[in-house]
C-alpha cells in the first residue's frame, strides 16, 4: 500500500495517527431484581444475598459502559462511529432490559443469577458479535454510585 503522502493531498489530510483508542458510549436503564439461587436452601439464600434476596425484589438505577478499542480508520477518523455504538447499546441492553424484572423478562438472563457480575458478562455476550469496527474493550455496569463492576472478555 503506498504511503498517504503520495496519493494525494485530500488522503494526507485523512490520515490518522497510529494507537489504539478506547471509544465509551455510556446508557442508564432501571430494573428490578432479585439475587437468589434456586439450587440452594430459602435460608443459604438470605443468609447469602440479606436485603437483596427480598422475595419480591428491589430495583437500580443501572448505569452501563460499553468501550470499544482500536486505530482510528483514516478515512473517517473513528474506531467506531458513535451513532451506530448508541444504537447496539440502546437496543441490546436498553431496550430489553429498562424498567423490566431482571429475574423473569429478559430473555438472555434466563436461569442466570442477577448480580452486577453476572449482568456485566450477559451484556458483554450479547454485544460482542455486533462489534465489527473496532473491537469491544468492557462493559461496566454500576448498580449504584459505589458499586461497579467491569468485565474484559
Ligand atoms: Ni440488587
Amino acid at each position: 500500500m503506498p504511503d498517504a503522502q503520495t496519493i494525494g493531498k485530500e488522503h494526507v489530510r485523512g490520515r490518522s495517527l497510529k494507537g489504539e483508542v478506547v471509544v465509551t458510549r455510556r446508557a442508564r436503564f432501571n430494573a428490578a431484581h432479585r439475587l437468589h439461587n434456586p439450587d440452594k436452601p430459602e435460608s443459604w439464600n438470605r443468609e447469602q444475598y440479606g436485603r437483596c434476596n427480598n422475595a419480591n425484589w428491589h430495583g437500580h438505577n443501572y448505569t452501563v459502559e460499553v468501550s470499544v478499542i482500536g486505530e482510528p480508520d483514516p478515512e473517517t477518523g473513528y474506531v467506531i462511529d458513535l451513532h451506530y455504538l448508541k444504537k447496539l447499546v440502546n437496543d441490546v441492553i436498553v431496550e430489553k432490559c429498562d424498567h423490566k424484572n431482571l429475574n423473569l423478562d429478559v430473555d438472555f438472563l434466563e436461569g442466570i443469577i442477577p448480580s452486577t457480575e453476572n449482568l456485566a458478562v450477559a451484556f458483554w455476550r450479547q454485544l460482542e458479535p455486533h462489534v465489527k469496527q473496532g473491537r469491544l474493550y468492557s462493559v461496566r455496569l454500576r448498580e449504584t454510585e459505589s458499586n461497579i463492576v467491569e468485565f474484559r472478555g
